[in-house]
């Protein structure tokens, strides 16, 4: 009985070994911006990750109070805060990931696009800094508008020699969130089952939900659901930030939505197969550089841009919508990384 009980008990540590996080690789994660109502919350989800061994949390001010808290949580990674431009490069050097939540969230009457005069010089210092210390890093760029600020990345990091387009990312996880907890709750199925590509880009009509591809397919939705659907998603950001009047916009929610789509990034890079996120992404998928759709991560980054699946005519008629908008923001990113 005892060798018995001690050979299930070494098989058990076995096993428990086989699956430990602690054996998964090194991965550091850098999150840009991390004082920030984003980047506080979304520290402490990517401490909770047990794919992260290093968190190197960067912002102008406030860090070093935000990484003594959160390296409290006993959890796998070590966790660093760094203030301040001088402390960037130490801060990003041999990142695998950087996520970057850092510029000026919106009041209620803004557009995103109200956003570009302060966030796009932002995004550029930080996507500099990226090119020179950590340029092989998967960037996931959530700083607003970012139909525009993931084509800005894209031109520093061609200007310094760095791009690989498959490692730049616009995080538009929140849009496939809003859409999977709107469907569920209209469809009358658990949201635990739900999945909803979304598409396009990430500001009012250029994010564009394909609710006919929705699983599970619940209970009939009629063409008016669908458009109710359809604009509630859209208009997602816009009602976080009437509700917060003023404060702000979506911090938590997109925490978990930053989260889940570093994880996704962690788990392609380290070999799990068949991860599929939607994300903005440089694409082929319509006649836009950038665009929105399903993506496959893999050890590289992007491994594959998914295409649209059929779509229903309402559908087709948001995309063909969508583009003159999203053509215009990913040109004025482009534009502003040139003239600076
Ligand atoms: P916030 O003001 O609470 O936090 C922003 C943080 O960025 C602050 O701590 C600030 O000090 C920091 N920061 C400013 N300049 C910086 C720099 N040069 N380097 C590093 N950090 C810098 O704002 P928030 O609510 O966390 O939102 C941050 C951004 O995320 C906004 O642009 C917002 O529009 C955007 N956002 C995007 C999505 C999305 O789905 N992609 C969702 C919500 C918010
Ligand atoms: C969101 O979708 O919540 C963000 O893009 C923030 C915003 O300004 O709406």
């Amino acid at each position: 009985r005892a060798s018995s009980s001690s050979s299930s008990t070494s098989s058990r540590h076995l096993l428990s070994r086989a699956y430990s996080a602690d054996a998964s690789p090194e991965r550091k994660i850098a999150v840009l911006g991390a004082a920030g109502g984003i980047g506080q919350p979304l520290a402490l989800l990517m401490k909770l990750n047990p794919l992260v061994s290093h968190l190197s949390l960067y912002d102008i001010a406030g860090t070093p109070g935000v990484a003594a808290d959160v390296s409290h949580v006993n959890t796998r990674s070590e966790v660093k805060g760094y203030v301040g431009e001088d402390q960037l490069g130490a801060a990003l050097e041999g990142c695998d990931v950087v996520i970057i939540p850092a510029g000026v969230p919106r009041k209620p009457g803004m557009t995103r696009d109200d956003l570009f005069n302060i966030n796009a010089g932002i995004v550029k210092t930080l996507c500099t800094a990226i090119a020179k210390y950590c340029p092989n890093a998967l960037v996931n760029m959530i700083s607003n508008p970012v139909n525009s600020t993931v084509p800005i990345a894209a031109e520093v990091f061609k200007k310094a020699g760095t791009y690989n387009e498959k490692k730049l990312f616009g995080v538009t996880t929140l849009d496939v969130v809003r859409a999977k907890t709107f469907y569920a709750g209209k469809a009358k199925v658990p949201v635990s089952e739900v999945d909803v590509p979304v598409v396009g880009g990430h500001a009012g009509i250029t994010i564009l939900p394909l609710f006919s591809q929705a699983k599970p397919q619940g209970s009939n939705l009629s063409d008016e659901d669908v458009k109710a659907l359809t604009k509630r998603t859209q208009d997602g950001g816009t009602e976080v930030v009437e509700a917060k009047a003023g404060k702000g916009s979506a911090t938590l929610s997109m925490a978990y939505a930053g989260s889940i789509f570093a994880d996704a990034c962690l788990k392609g890079l380290n070999g799990v197969p068949d991860v599929v996120e939607c994300s903005f992404v440089q694409s082929a998928v319509t006649d836009l550089p950038f665009f929105a759709s399903k993506v496959r991560l893999g050890k590289d980054g992007v491994e594959e841009v998914l295409g649209l699946g059929s779509l229903s005519d309402f559908e087709k008629e948001g995309l063909e919508k969508l583009k003159p908008e999203l053509k215009a923001s990913i040109e004025k990113g482009i534009k502003f990384a040139h003239g600076n």
